[in-house]
């Protein structure tokens, strides 16, 4: 086991490059790497523009961060990217149901992994989702959700869940290239990924507090949902790539919450706003929350962020960005007992 001082030194040599770089989670993602020491290289399709000024300002980025144009529907940009890099971080993907944008998802992912096995990369961790996981209506309300399980792709089709289907493909795509190239290959299945933004602009996972902030969404659905603190879900992804023996899936679950159990949360941290508590089809059954596992990462010494942190810390960051408007003068929950 190497120690403190080789480890930093090893990671300095190391070159490892992030596809969607200036994205939510492609932020926090280069944000670890460059606080972990590593060299890091990221990739937008304009690094110029204003949405990735942020990427410039993170500490270490003056020395060890540089930015290259890659869109991933272009190999030879790709290649150029991946030049001389031990370890690529696959995050860049349409977060859409626009299924007109599958193909980027898909093809963009075997290209990501075709262009990292030609410029000689060690180690790729792709980021999948818990829509490739969770979306099956035959499972049984005792199966414990893990890295076993798949959506039932014809399920998603017919629901119009077609960024579950890209996501699914993009997934199995990953595996099929890489396990042809010779590539290693470990996915990290986040959950709707909440928390603090390094971006400037409001993403889709984000947007969901938003717009029960907002008072946009009027009722809420009878449904339940697994969340994650971004900065696990970073953590997660940097610990696969570090414990070498790390491979195929690790799904990283924070909390599972029925939707009126989020809302009763954010209400009690932030009760200025204009939070429904009006359920739509509230005439059935509440759904239950599902079970699950996590113990390929808690192995790995992953440990989760409590969600009442979590959300308080997003919505703080909301408004200092200018998301949501400060109506909660009185702060009901303090700092200090986080
Ligand atoms: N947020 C969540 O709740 C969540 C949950 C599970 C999994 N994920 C996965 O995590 C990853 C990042 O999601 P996010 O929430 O951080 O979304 P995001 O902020 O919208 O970031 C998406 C990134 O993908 C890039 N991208 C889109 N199309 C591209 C293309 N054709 N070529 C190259 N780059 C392209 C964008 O780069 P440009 O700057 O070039 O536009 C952007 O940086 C995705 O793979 C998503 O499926 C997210």
């Amino acid at each position: 086991m190497a120690n403190n001082s080789s480890a930093e030194k090893q990671r300095a040599q190391e070159l490892v490059c992030v596809t969607g770089a200036g994205g939510f989670i492609g932020s926090w993602v280069v944000k670890e790497l460059l606080h972990r020491g590593y060299r890091v290289r990221g990739t937008a399709r304009d690094p110029a523009d204003r949405k990735n000024v942020h990427l410039q300002t993170l500490e270490g980025a003056d020395e060890r961060l540089s930015l290259r144009r890659a869109d991933v529907l272009d190999c030879d940009s790709l290649r150029a990217a991946f030049d001389g890099c031990h370890g690529v971080f696959h995050v860049a993907s349409p977060v859409s149901n626009d299924v007109e944008l599958m193909p980027v998802a898909v093809e963009g992912t075997r290209n990501v992994v075709n262009a990292a096995a030609d410029m000689g990369v060690r180690r790729l961790v792709f980021t999948s989702t818990y829509g490739a996981v969770h979306m099956n209506p035959n499972r049984s309300p005792d199966t414990v959700l893990d890295e076993t399980c798949w959506s039932d792709y014809e399920f998603c089709k017919q629901t119009g869940n077609f960024y579950c289907c890209a996501k699914m493909m993009a997934e199995m795509a990953a595996t099929e290239e890489a396990t042809r190239r010779g590539l290693q290959l470990v996915v990290v299945v986040p959950p709707m990924t909440i928390g603090p933004m390094l971006q400037p602009s409001l993403n889709g996972s984000n947007y969901h507090v938003v717009k029960y902030l907002m008072g946009t969404k009027k009722a809420y659905p009878n449904a339940v949902a697994i969340y994650a603190d971004v900065r696990d879900v970073v953590r997660a992804h940097l610990l696969v790539y570090e414990h070498h023996h790390a491979h195929g899936r690790y799904v990283c679950f924070g909390t599972a919450l029925h939707r009126s159990c989020f809302l009763q949360l954010l209400r009690g941290l932030f009760p200025r706003y204009p939070i429904t508590s009006k359920c739509q089809g509230n005439d059935k059954p509440m759904v239950s929350p599902y079970r699950f596992s996590n113990q390929r990462l808690e192995d790995l010494g992953l440990e989760f962020t409590d969600m009442t942190k979590t959300l308080y810390e997003t919505v703080i960051c909301l408004q200092q960005k200018g998301h949501v408007p400060y109506q909660c003068l009185i702060m009901p929950y303090r700092r200090s007992s986080l």
